[in-house]
């Protein structure tokens, strides 16, 4: 088995390695004049399992683009098989057509993966679970929920919890942390006018000197999550804690949770906003690292991973 690390998320790349005690392959990712991309990977892989790590995080395209280039790269250079490990799975918002004429990128983007020659795929907290289908290889799901729950845990005074999604297409992740934590949940009916803009039209559940615990999959712009805090406050919660797996964290966001009502927001490093981040006083990044590595040693050795999550 041996690890290639794509240009997204090379410290998480790197923490993998370590975590497998396995080194990253030796590989060139150089652009041409034009922007173009090309992959060399300068050691010999034939035969062997490898583990391709890329997030498809902004520069969305490029990082997309290099990952499947480095598939290809990998396929004509004989591999057994190829991972694409994802940790971020970028374009899996567009799961479905919401309104008439609009494209379906998440499909696409899992057609493109499969076609470049990728055997399987590993992934972290996908938008929507139902993007597993649109993969006729075998496409591991992993979850940030436990590495979450630690961290509540150890950090958050135990009283009055209530886990809150949102929205409701986050029902299912709000109630696996509930669960976890033994509290109940709340939802935000969310509405979207118009793409990047988010309206509170009502929270579901009694969130009355509560401490809120809102799980996401994604922060970008952070007008979902900010609203959401807002909307909890004016019906009484104690405090607003945010747990998301994938800090995007477009344009001003890191600008407006700062001065927003979220007394803390923890991202995990699936997308590589360290140095963006560690200005802000009330964001904490966790690391996906060890979870990621130890599903990718089960992989290999044909274990259970899904037993990582009981
Ligand atoms: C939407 O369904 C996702 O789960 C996130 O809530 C959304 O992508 C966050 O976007 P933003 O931070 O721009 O509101």
């Amino acid at each position: 088995m041996k690890l290639l690390t794509g240009n997204s998320n090379k410290n998480l790349s790197k923490k993998i390695s370590k975590y497998l005690k396995s080194k990253l392959i030796n590989s060139s990712i150089r652009k041409f004049a034009d922007g173009e991309i090309y992959i060399e990977i300068n050691e010999n892989i034939r035969g062997n399992s490898i583990f391709i790590i890329q997030s498809i995080s902004s520069p969305a395209n490029d990082n997309l683009m290099e990952l499947l280039l480095c598939i290809d790269a990998l396929k004509r250079s004989s591999a057994k098989n190829i991972t694409a490990v994802i940790p971020y799975f970028g374009y899996s918002r567009q799961d479905r057509k919401v309104v008439p004429r609009t494209s379906i990128s998440a499909k696409l983007v899992s057609n493109l993966i499969t076609k470049a020659g990728a055997d399987r795929v590993v992934t972290v907290d996908l938008h929507a679970g139902q993007i597993q289908g649109f993969f006729d290889i075998p496409v591991d799901n992993l979850f940030a929920t436990p590495i979450f729950a630690r961290h509540i845990k150890k950090n958050l005074k135990r009283s009055n919890f209530i886990c809150v999604a949102p929205d409701v297409g986050g029902t299912e992740r709000a109630r696996a942390l509930g669960k976890i934590l033994d509290c109940g949940i709340a939802i935000v009916d969310k509405r979207r006018p118009a793409p990047g803009k988010s309206q509170v039209m009502n929270v579901v559940g009694y969130v009355k000197n509560k401490t809120c615990i809102i799980v996401d999959d994604i922060i970008d712009s952070g007008g979902t999550i900010i609203n959401s805090a807002k909307a909890l406050m004016e019906k009484g919660a104690k405090e607003v804690h945010v747990y998301v797996t994938h800090g995007v964290l477009s344009g001003e966001a890191i600008k407006k949770i700062g001065e927003s009502e979220i007394k803390k927001l923890i991202v995990t490093d699936t997308i590589d906003n360290q140095d963006k981040i560690k200005k802000a006083s009330n964001i904490e990044i966790l690391t996906i690292s060890n979870l990621m590595g130890e599903a990718i040693k089960r992989i290999s050795n044909s274990t259970s991973v899904s037993d990582l999550f009981k």
